[in-house]
């Protein structure tokens, strides 16, 4: 049921991801997320959480992460923009983000968001069970930082299943070795947001959107990933078979 819910959030994110171009409003994104919501029969897991007003998180260039869909939010040609999206189908959440390009970026900022991606995989590649949570969060440290780069540490992946965030909590930095071992059927939403600058987030006073202290660029991926005793199954990923991410 958790893969069916993965599948769905995906198709979804594609569709948001596919749409955003240069001249088109934070907004527009959030319509088409809830277009797809309506057609796939399941639920925002975003909407009403904590009082969220979207059913997607839209976070260009500084902002870390839940930058709010709005009217007068134009996307400008080198933008980058974070797009987070979850649903509950089944009643169990699928929680899923990822970076997008739009028009044409500098290199620096396509490196950026390439360090996020990779950190993210490289994580990926350590949910077997057996392995520790640090050792997650340390793959995804040590390739950020290897490259330059931050990881945010005030906001951390989770787990999710029932509820959108769930026990454990899963840190991008840690020691190799350390935390909770992980058992087969664990569900976690893995997420590095790895920043240019400073590793400091604030949030605005709309009391959502976080941004980097220093305004540097920051970069976000998330995956729902269900570690069976294969290795990993990245349910948000189609192209994902347990133990093949
Ligand atoms: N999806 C975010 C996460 O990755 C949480 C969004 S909170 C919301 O955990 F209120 F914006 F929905
Ligand atoms: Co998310
Ligand atoms: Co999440």
């Amino acid at each position: 049921m958790m893969r069916e819910a993965g599948l769905v959030a995906e198709a979804i994110l594609e569709e948001i991801c596919d749409a955003a171009k240069p001249g088109v409003t934070t907004w527009e994104l959030d319509q088409i997320a809830r277009r797809g919501i309506d057609k796939h029969k399941v639920v925002s897991a975003f909407l009403g959480y904590h009082g969220y007003p979207a059913v997607v998180c839209t976070s260009i260039n500084q902002v870390v992460v839940h930058g709010i869909p709005r009217k007068n939010e134009v996307l400008a040609d080198g933008d980058i923009i974070g797009i987070d999206f979850g649903i509950f189908k089944h009643g169990l959440c699928a929680d899923t983000a990822r970076t997008v390009l739009v028009g044409e970026v500098s290199a620096e900022k396509r490196r950026l968001v390439a360090a996020a991606h990779d950190a993210l995989e490289a994580a990926i590649a350590l949910c077997k069970v057996g392995n520790r949570l640090g050792d997650l969060g340390h793959a995804v440290q040590t390739h950020a930082e290897s490259l330059g780069y931050s990881v945010v540490t005030q906001f951390v992946g989770h787990g999710t299943g029932r509820q959108m965030h769930e026990d454990p909590q899963v840190p991008n930095f840690g020691d190799a070795g350390t935390g909770k071992r992980i058992k087969s059927g664990l569900v976690i939403a893995v997420e590095p947001m790895v920043n240019a600058g400073t590793p400091v987030v604030e949030v605005l006073d709309d009391d959502w959107t976080a941004v980097t202290k220093d305004r540097s660029m920051s970069a976000h991926f998330e995956h729902t990933i269900a570690i069976v005793d294969e290795g990993p199954w990245v349910l948000t990923r189609s192209s994902s078979t347990p133990g093949h991410p």
